[in-house]
């Protein structure tokens, strides 16, 4: 069996100028991914192994997302924008290469579900020529417009182009369009621009495949899923309905969140079974937390790993390469930046461990500070297993304390301390009986002369 290739194209060569940006739009993130990394991502879960993405000119860092998010794609650059037909045939050379199927969608509808892609798909495979995804829009307003007569999609018209009574119909191009691949080039050439905008119309597509007797069908999916962003505000749509996806999703894999609406995710959270996640919680990107792992409220996590049965926080805050074994505890004002923490390792208060191992089963004392950074370079702190590090010491880093060690409250420490040794780093105390009342009295006389009695 021969395999059927794909190849889909996504458009993102637009400025968004209603954005108010410097960034071009698809590169406005939701759930920490720009949204075209999301069109990317659906399209590698519905089979896609590349796609054809066309940028604007200087759009480097879109560039490099598309080789991240899906390598094997091609970039191709639209120098003037002329409409959704001059852009996709910015990718002629990618369709000139051969493609049993090619779609088209926009790289501004980040809510796309590969079950969408992979519906259109098979009804290109059930014989259907063009393919187009419609949705019934509560408010139509702004949205090409599907026509259908005996059950034939025949036209898409633009709000601009519309008659009254076709700005009647509620039927809306979500931009999802597929073609049978034989036929999109030579339908895409054929568009014109004889509109009321002058620019070329994807949409236009439909028309010109029915006067060809083509069979031309469409795939129904929600509004939601289909939302485009042209705006700050619709940016904040999408975010929103990305949140629920992700904490619905959460919560039937089995992790408890005492209140969903206040616990954010990012597109690559990895939450397993059996953790509870308290009220206000942040993931940024790349966390992992497993299974029994306990968040309390107010945490704030970001390329983090949580490991199981740990409780973290409240209040706490894992930065990039804090990695936590098994039944740790970081407690409330505590910072771990790349540092290790070892099996059952305590953290539990007011604290900043930043490049840094914690063996297992130590326990940290509350306002430990390990002082990784001279000014120009960062240096490492290594506490053994089953370390005793007293209150509000100072480790200057770089620093070795052996296993089993203990630390006195308010040390400073700098040298290298061997296992099972006490370290004391901090001026011995000194005792002056009946002291106090000398100093009261001189004081005090001081005063008085001061103000003259
Ligand atoms: C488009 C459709 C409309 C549909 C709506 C769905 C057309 C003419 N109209 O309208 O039928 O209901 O989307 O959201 O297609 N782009 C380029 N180069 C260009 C123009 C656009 O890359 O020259 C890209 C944009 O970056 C964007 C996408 O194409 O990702 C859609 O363009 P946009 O201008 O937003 O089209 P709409 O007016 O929303
Ligand atoms: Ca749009």
């Amino acid at each position: 069996m021969t395999q059927t290739t794909f190849l889909p194209i996504v458009l993102a060569a637009g400025l968004g100028t209603r954005m108010r940006s410097t960034l071009p739009k698809v590169l406005h993130p939701v759930g920490q991914l720009p949204m075209v990394g999301h069109v990317l991502k659906a399209l590698r879960n519905a089979g896609a192994e590349r796609a054809a993405v066309v940028v604007g000119p200087q759009m480097e860092a879109l560039e490099q997302l598309v080789a991240e998010v899906l390598p094997g794609s091609t970039c191709h650059v639209q120098t003037e924008r002329l409409g959704t037909a001059h852009a996709t045939l910015a990718a002629a050379p990618a369709m000139e290469a051969g493609a049993d199927e090619i779609m088209v969608l926009y790289g501004d509808c980040p809510l796309v579900q590969p079950e969408t892609i992979k519906e259109v798909r098979a009804q290109l495979a059930a014989g259907s020529d063009v393919v187009v995804v419609g949705f019934e829009a509560e408010n139509p307003h702004g949205y090409g417009r599907l026509l259908v007569s005996d059950g034939q999609l025949t036209a898409i018209r633009e709000e601009k182009d519309a008659s009254e009574a076709e700005r009647k119909v509620t039927l809306c191009n979500s931009g999802i369009m597929a073609f049978k691949g034989t036929l999109a080039l030579e339908l895409l050439k054929s568009i014109g621009n004889d509109n009321a905008q002058g620019e070329y119309y994807l949409p236009d597509a439909v028309e010109l495949a029915n006067a060809r007797g083509l069979k031309v069908s469409t795939v129904s999916t929600d509004e939601e899923e289909v939302q485009g962003v042209n705006n700050r505000l619709q940016l904040s749509d999408c975010e929103a309905v990305f949140q629920r996806r992700c904490r619905e999703a959460a919560m039937l894999n089995g992790v408890t969140l005492l209140a969903p609406e206040t616990v954010f995710f990012s597109h690559d959270t990895l939450i397993e079974q059996d953790v509870v996640v308290e009220q206000n919680v942040v993931f940024g990107p790349g966390v992992t937390v497993k299974s029994g792992a306990f968040i309390r409220a107010f945490s704030h996590f970001e390329g983090a790993v949580v490991g199981e049965a740990s409780t973290v926080g409240p209040y706490a805050r894992l930065r990039p390469g804090a990695d936590l074994s098994a039944n740790s505890h970081i407690g409330n004002f505590v910072e771990i930046k790349k540092a290790t923490i070892g099996e059952g390792a305590k953290v539990n208060h007011l604290s900043y461990i930043g490049d840094a191992h914690v063996g297992a089963k130590s326990n940290i004392g509350a306002g430990t500070i390990t002082c990784n950074y001279d000014g120009f370079g960062k240096h490492l702190t290594e506490i053994g297993a089953g370390s005793f590090v007293g209150s509000n010491s100072t480790l200057v880093a770089p620093l070795k304390l052996g296993d089993g060690v203990y630390v006195a409250a308010g040390s400073v420490v700098t040298k290298e301390v061997t296992d099972n040794s006490l370290v004391i780093g901090r001026a011995g105390q000194v005792e002056k009986t009946g002291r106090a009342d000398l100093l009261r009295a001189r004081f005090k006389a001081a005063k008085e002369k001061a103000s003259g009695k």
